[in-house]
This record gives C-alpha cells, sequence and structure tokens, in this order.
C-alpha cells in the first residue's frame, strides 16, 4: 500500500558535467513510469543543470537543506520558493550531518520542515541515533523525540507531504549497514510514535526511509522489512549503476 521511495542525496560531491551525466543516466534508466518513487538531491549549484538532464524522466529534484525563511537578508542561503524556481519538489531536512556540523536542533529542523510544506515541497525528515546512544539502550527514545520535535505543529493533512527517514548515524557512509531486524525495530517503533501523534491513518501511509550505507547487495533484505518502504541513499547514489541496482529491488 505504501508505494517504495529510494532517493538519492548526493551531499556535496562531483563536477557540474557529473552531476548531469548522473542525472541522464539515471533518468533513461527509470523512463516515465515506474512503479517505485524515485529522486535525487543534487548541491544546489547544480540543481537547475540536473533539472534539464532528468527530462520528462519519473525522478524527481529534490533539494539537501533550506533556509526556513521565504526571502531577505540571509547571506549564502536559499529559501522554499527558489527552490520550486528551480524545478525542486523535495527537500531533506535534519540530515545528521546538518545537526551535528551546522548545529541544527529539532526546532530549526521543525521550522524549515513547516517552510518546505508552506511553499510546496515535500519533506524528507531524517533522525537517528549515535553509536553511543544506541549502545545506552536510547535510540527510541531519541529517535521519537526528533521526530515529534521535528513536526510540531504539523497537522495530520500535512503528513501525506512527509516521508522519514531514519538513519542511525554509525551506518551513514561507515559501509556499516544495520541489521534488517535492527532498522524494522525502530521503523516500526516509529510508526507507534506516528499513530500516536497524528492517528493510525497517518501513521499506515507515511512512509519511512532506511539510510545508511545502502548499497544494491543489502537493500533486498532491508527494502523487505514491512515497515521499510524505502532508502536514503547516499555514497551508493552517485553511480548511475548502484543507485538504479538498488531501486531494482523497491
Ligand atoms: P550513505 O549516506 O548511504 O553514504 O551511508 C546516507 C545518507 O547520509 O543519507
Amino acid at each position: 500500500m505504501r508505494k517504495t521511495f529510494i532517493a538519492g542525496n548526493w551531499k556535496m560531491n562531483l563536477s557540474k558535467q557529473q552531476a548531469t551525466d548522473l542525472a541522464a543516466a539515471i533518468a533513461a534508466s527509470i523512463g516515465t513510469g515506474t512503479n517505485v518513487d524515485v529522486a535525487v538531491c543534487p548541491p544546489f549549484g547544480y540543481l537547475d543543470a540536473v533539472r534539464g538532464a532528468l527530462g520528462d524522466s519519473a525522478v524527481r529534484l529534490g533539494a539537501q537543506n533550506l533556509n526556513a525563511n521565504e526571502s531577505g537578508a540571509f547571506t549564502g542561503e536559499i529559501s522554499g520558493p527558489m527552490l520550486r524556481d528551480l524545478g525542486c519538489e523535495l527537500v531533506i531536512v535534519g540530515h545528521s550531518e546538518r545537526r551535528e556540523l551546522f548545529g541544527e536542533c529539532d526546532q530549526l529542523v521543525n521550522l524549515k520542515a513547516k517552510a518546505g510544506l508552506k511553499y510546496g515541497l515535500h519533506v524528507i525528515l531524517c533522525v537517528g541515533e549515535t553509536l553511543e546512544q544506541r549502545e545506552a539502550g536510547e535510540t527510541n527514545r531519541i529517535v521519537g523525540s526528533q521526530v515529534l520535535g521535528s513536526l510540531a505543529d504539523i497537522s495530520p493533512e500535512q503528513m501525506s507531504n512527509v516521508t522519514l527517514a531514519y538513519e542511525p548515524i554509525w551506518a551513514i557512509g561507515t559501509g556499516k549497514v544495520a541489521t534488517p531486524q535492527q532498522a524494522e525495530e525502530v521503523h516500526s517503533h516509529l510508526r507507534d510514535i506516528l499513530t500516536q501523534q497524528f492517528g493510525d491513518e497517518v501513521a499506515q501511509q507515511t512512509r519511512i526511509q532506511y539510510g545508511g550505507s545502502v548499497k544494491p547487495g543489502n537493500a533486498e533484505e532491508l527494502l523487505a522489512q514491512p515497515n521499510i518502504d524505502g532508502a536514503l541513499v547516499g555514497g551508493a547514489s552517485l553511480e548511475p549503476e548502484s543507485f538504479t541496482g538498488i531501486i531494482g529491488h523497491g
């Protein structure tokens, strides 16, 4: 009932030429129709060029971040309306790299999520625990409070434009993927939290992606879990074969 959703987070990688080549290769492989939702999130400076390279394929364009304000004196920032103007349909908020390296707290992530929704962008909200928190048995409490804090004041109706991404920090870019059972356990907890907060219908409709060292070789087993509805892919989204290999398991 939930359509699998695979998104590529290119982070701060690639040249403009490499970015458009990658987008064109993914677009050619996906074509205009697919039973999996697919999106790519290039660096801001390549959004326009990548939008062109995606052509009329079913691959959607997303951004990795946004500023919560509409416009104004925010040097170096980009707003939701600007992302829309560049052809973006979605935006990632709350990625652990933003939280850890740029000091983003749940309150700021919440403002960004609300701004994304207000300006017509689908929001991928990332949450995840550190290795230390996992070893201390705090995973469910941490991801639960991240979700509730980041989704404050968001209505059940708006949740149709939100996807969650569970990304254990210890699994991002490390090659240490969570086992399908570890991931499923957290996804199922997240769905319980959604039920408490927004009701059963919203909880059952909301997609929850897993992220953290997803590769073609581990995607099938992860995506087979009942509460894993897709993947947010970093490193493996930079090569057309590995990204489309993951999509092939969706
Ligand atoms: P990774 O990154 O696939 O390279 O681990 C995932 C992410 O940060 O979204």
